[in-house]
């Protein structure tokens, strides 16, 4: 009997995320007879019942796309904005997924996704899903796909700096995306020969950054390129955050109202003044070194354009395991990599954990043995 299989993307686009929509497509269609049915603009397309069929014809000259040729939407399916409210529309999905007479649903995404689509399998479907993010983030995968494209366009953006910067013996401070994990700054950073690289798992001292910075200028180096990652954050920061964190959470043990607002507010208040946080950096460090320094905020480049050889390899290899497992009826999990192969991860083993980089990482343990500075203080 022929299966029916919908597939959609969520969250931030990423490269791979169309090469992943044709794997999964050519292996359902092609070794399984199955038929394909793409939800427009994640799961508000699910919840819309906006439908496109995904044949041989529409899979076909898509590979090297970037972007999704679905749409994407960081919508939720149980705070689903309708009008100038957030509703629950899990059981609209649901009747759209009865309706098109769903054996299976393909959710292709980062580590939200994974929660929602989580939740639509607890909620009577048969959901499988596949990790993607530049960010590199998802917990009970060894990568993600989009991770090495946007490792690449760092690092050739890493390369250009340089150039740039010694010509005019200035600092450049480079931010780098990552959302709270500082993959994407120290692949990047190690790979075009950052000087300094700064990561949301290791708060700064300013002063051990800016003393690093002076010490290649005492040895004939004028020039430094410091990668920051967009979540990285100086040890006052840190502290500052940390604390309103155990504020809201002790106003919440203590079922204090007032407390848990005001929490909140200083909350809101330091965001407002961490949105900068990477100008301020820059202006600290012409402070402290006498040097002029420059800001480069790469943001959505990162995430666009023709995906590289590697994340095509990595999304259509897992998108493929993905047919067979749906083929197989292995539901409620993520088509993980392990290795050069594919394995599936139970979704609850995958949902509320983020991937950061462990303190104990190799790669920190490079960047170190290279002089590389870390922001702190060893
Ligand atoms: O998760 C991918 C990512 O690009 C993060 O690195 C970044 O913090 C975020 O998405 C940006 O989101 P948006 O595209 O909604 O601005």
């Amino acid at each position: 009997m022929t299966q029916f299989v919908g597939i959609l993307t969520a969250g931030g686009d990423s490269p791979g995320l169309n090469a992943a929509i044709r794997g999964v497509g050519k292996a359902a269609i092609g070794a399984y007879g199955m038929q394909i049915i793409g939800f427009r603009d994640g799961f508000r397309g699910l919840m819309q019942d906006r439908t496109i069929r995904l044949t041989g014809a529409e899979l076909s000259g898509i590979l090297t796309v970037g972007g999704t040729i679905l749409g994407t939407s960081r919508d939720k399916p149980h705070k689903m904005p309708v009008g100038d409210q957030t509703m629950d529309m899990t059981s609209v999905m649901l009747e759209t997924y009865h309706k098109h007479h769903l054996d299976a649903l393909v959710c292709l995404g980062g580590g939200g996704t994974q929660k929602n689509a989580y939740h639509l399998s607890q909620n009577g479907m048969n959901v499988i899903t596949l990790p993607k993010t530049i960010d590199n983030d998802v917990s009970g995968t060894d990568m993600t796909f989009g991770f090495d494209t946007a490792l690449g366009i760092a690092t050739e953006a890493i390369d250009r700096l340089h150039s740039t910067a010694h010509s005019h013996h200035r600092i450049i401070v480079v931010e780098l995306m990552g959302h709270n994990a500082g993959w994407l700054a120290l692949g990047a950073g190690i790979a075009g020969g950052a000087d300094v690289i700064l990561l949301p798992e290791i708060p700064y001292d300013i002063n051990v950054v800016a003393e690093a910075l002076r010490q290649r200028q005492r040895r004939g180096s004028g020039f430094s390129i410091v990668a920051v990652s967009e979540g990285a954050m100086s040890q006052e920061d840190a502290e500052a955050l940390a604390k309103v964190a155990a504020d809201r959470a002790a106003a919440k043990e203590e079922k204090d109202e007032k407390k848990r607002e005001r929490a909140k507010a200083k909350l809101e208040k330091l965001n407002l003044t961490m949105q900068d946080k990477t100008l301020r950096l820059s202006r600290r460090l012409e402070e402290l070194t006498g040097l002029e320094s420059r800001v480069t905020i790469l943001g959505h480049l990162q995430r666009g354009g023709t995906p590289s050889a590697a994340d095509r390899l990595l999304a259509t290899r897992l998108g493929a395991a993905c047919a067979d497992l749906i083929h197989q009826g292995t539901f409620g999990v993520m088509v993980a990599a392990r290795g050069d192969g594919a394995e599936p991860v139970p979704l609850a083993d995958v949902v509320g954990k983020v991937k950061l980089v462990p303190p104990g990482h190799p790669w920190i343990k490079t960047a170190r043995d290279i002089g590389v500075c870390l922001g702190d203080r060893l």
